[in-house]
């Protein structure tokens, strides 16, 4: 019954566009449009097809007809369809594990940072967060036999905090060389939320361009977003612009297989009798994007204590952890210290 030349129905028709297209060849781009989408890092057709319409309206100066044709263009060339579970289980089998230098935090997340998702720890002033980071830009250097993945780090620092003495330090402790250990750490420095949200919208460039780079720090997520928001009274603005810059974390995390760890600042609250006494100013925002979610709080003896919440496949449990001139290692035990 069936002709010859339906033989083909069966299988995918061959695709005019795919992941590879360059967007300037996309139905309703061209190249006045392709050059505005690439100065604001949209330079592939896989950051077009995961962008927010918005986003587009605004830096093409085009209206919201046109941007969702071109981003649902953008989608059907990089075949942004369902995947069957097999292939899920595929992708999960790809996710690669950075250690964070102490054995018992490790475990608490199931075996270190992970690739593909995002990890959010949280804890007042000298919590530990950004030592953390340092930490783990310098361990996903290492090769995989000692914690690492042989990787490179993309760094957004919202507040200055990027101390490149204290890069050097530990890359001396596990044997690197500090000079290499830096350039292996590329540093965006925001000024603003919206700087902020231009620096990580550049990063799927970058990674095309470095594919070694394995992790994204954000130190800290909110601190810019907080600051400028103050008594505007849009908290709902906030959140929603939060929400976007959160989920294009995510999509990097997903596409390129990185991990993303960012650090959120919160005010304990000793004052409060019920409920959360930490509970992040301007509510969970990050709690509902975030896969893994740490608190820090300082412990006894300058030690460390960290809290997994609300994991979606690890139990709740507690790991606690020192920082010292060395980084970020396991406590060590009184009976260890007694004996030395
Ligand atoms: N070289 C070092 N030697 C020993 N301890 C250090 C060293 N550097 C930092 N620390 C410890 O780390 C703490 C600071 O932690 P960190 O900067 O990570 O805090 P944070 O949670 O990022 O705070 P904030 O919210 O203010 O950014 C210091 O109080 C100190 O206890
Ligand atoms: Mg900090």
């Amino acid at each position: 019954m069936a002709k010859k030349e339906t033989e083909t129905t069966d299988s995918e028709p061959e695709r005019k566009f795919n992941e590879d297209t360059d967007i300037k060849d996309l139905p309703g781009v061209g190249a006045t449009i392709a050059s505005k989408l690439r100065n604001a890092g949209y330079e592939d057709v896989i950051s077009l097809a995961t962008a927010n319409p918005m986003d587009v309206i605004e830096i093409c100066e085009i209206g919201e007809p046109t941007a969702k044709k071109i981003i649902s263009a953008a989608q059907e060339a990089a075949n942004m369809n369902f995947v069957s579970g097999l292939e899920f289980e595929e992708r999960s089998k790809a996710v690669q594990r950075i250690s964070t230098g102490s054995n018992a935090l490790d475990i608490l997340l199931g075996g270190g940072v992970e690739s593909q998702a995002i990890t959010e720890c949280y804890g007042e002033f000298g919590s530990g967060k950004s030592q953390i980071a340092f930490q783990l830009a310098i361990n996903v250097q290492l090769p995989k036999e000692k914690g690492g993945l042989e990787g490179h780090v993309i760094w957004v620092d919202t507040e200055g905090t990027f101390r490149f003495s204290r890069v050097e330090q530990l890359a001396k402790v596990k044997g690197l060389d500090p000079k290499e250990a830096l350039q292996n750490i590329k540093v965006g420095r925001a000024y603003s939320s919206e700087h902020q949200k231009a620096l990580v919208d550049k990063i799927a460039g970058m990674i095309n361009r470095d594919p070694k780079i394995k992790l994204i720090i954000v130190d800290s997520m909110m601190a810019l977003y907080r600051a400028e928001y103050v008594g505007r009274g849009t908290l709902a603005d906030r959140q929603q612009k939060l929400n976007v810059i959160l989920h294009n974390l995510q999509r990097l995390a997903d596409r390129f297989n990185v991990a993303v760890y960012m650090t959120n600042q919160v005010m304990a609250r000793p004052d409060m009798m019920f409920g959360d006494p930490t509970a992040p100013v301007g509510g969970h925002i990050i709690g509902h994007v975030a896969t893994y979610r740490i608190y820090l709080r300082k412990g006894k003896k300058g030690l460390r204590v960290a809290k997994l919440v609300d994991s979606p496949s690890l139990p709740e449990g507690e790991a606690t952890f020192q920082i010292s001139a060395d980084g970020i290692t396991d406590a060590e035990d009184e009976d260890a210290k007694k004996t030395k």
